[in-house]
């Protein structure tokens, strides 16, 4: 099972439950979601251009979960025809998401909608004819019940667009060097642990086998394609690749600090240490390859 959720990673040390979305504080999460989003938006021009082929010109686009809004802005931008709402169930982000909309010009068409998914979708005043949802619906605790409410909301002839999987984001060799090789390979293992528990912590939450096509066909669509993005920003990387690389690092060695063994403990500190000639911060090597996965389908009754 591969997860692919570098970047969701929330305070989530036992019994500490502080706000609503199990305990991840999203308006925390901002300044890495936001480099994140920028950082991919490669990867997201690609998504884009492939659901643009195969759609008509959509007059409402939904971005669900959007976040800070990036990837809503790139969606303003690929469907120039198109007024979009940014739906999140934190106020700080979408806040964001509209002074991005701002200085990008597109503010004039670009709405946001602050609430719980997915009830907070019965608050849109029209169908939407693209339903976009980059890794929001894993954080929903039952995630079919989502989906029908996702497909409840589209026009006919409507597409939704889910963006969930892939693999996990690799920034470095196998052997670095230093430490036990194949460091990325065990820290996969601990955020999957990390992901099921964040899974099962969450409100009304339903185990679910993750079929994506098999979930929309069950929510009445259509499947209509699959495909894996690439993100590949080979080495010598750009000094914000590297930004993002130690904050992810930095809130996997926060969050499953614990489960690992001095050793890889000791070889994060020092891949984290901007003194170190060998840290993320200056090593030749580092670079950053990411596969997301984006699910179609349509509604067609
Ligand atoms: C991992 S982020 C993804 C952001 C953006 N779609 C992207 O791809 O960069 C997940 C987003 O879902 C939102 N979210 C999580 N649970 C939610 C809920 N129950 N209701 C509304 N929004 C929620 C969070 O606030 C966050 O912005």
């Amino acid at each position: 099972m591969a997860h692919n959720h570098h970047g969701d990673h929330g305070d989530h040390h036992a019994g500490h439950h502080h706000h609503d979305h199990a305990d991840i504080d999203w308006g925390e999460m901002a300044p890495l979601l936001e480099a994140q989003a920028e950082l991919f938006t490669p990867l997201y021009e690609h998504a884009m251009a492939w659901l643009a082929k195969r759609q008509t010109e959509p007059g409402l686009v939904v971005d669900a979960g959007s976040g800070p809004g990036v990837v809503a802005c790139l969606l303003a931008d690929t469907f120039p025809g198109a007024r979009i709402v940014a739906v999140d169930g934190s106020e700080p982000l979408l806040e964001r998401a509209r002074a991005r909309a701002e200085r990008l010009g597109v503010a004039d068409r670009f709405g946001t909608l602050a609430g719980e998914l997915p009830e907070i979708l019965d608050d849109l005043d029209y169908p939407a004819d693209l339903l976009w949802a980059s890794r929001s619906l894993h954080h929903l605790g039952d995630q079919r019940a989502a989906l029908a409410a996702f497909a409840d909301r589209l026009a006919y002839g409507g597409t939704l667009a889910l963006q969930e999987g892939g693999l996990p984001t690799r920034f470095l060799p196998r052997d670095i060097g230093f430490g036990r090789p194949g460091l990325h390979a065990r820290l996969d293992a601990l955020e999957a642990e990390w992901f099921a528990q964040m899974r099962a912590d969450l409100p009304r939450s339903v185990a679910e086998t993750e079929d994506w096509p098999a979930l929309m066909t069950a929510a009445g669509l259509r499947p209509s394609g699959t495909r894996t993005f690439l993100l590949d920003l080979p080495a010598p990387t750009t000094d914000r690749a590297r930004a993002y690389a130690a904050a992810v690092l930095t809130r996997i060695r926060e969050g499953v600090a614990e489960r690992l063994d001095a050793d890889d403990r000791a070889t994060l500190d020092r891949l984290l240490d901007p003194e170190d000639k060998a840290s993320v911060h200056h090593r030749p090597d580092l670079f950053v390859l990411a596969a997301q996965t984006v699910y179609t389908a349509v509604r067609t009754r």
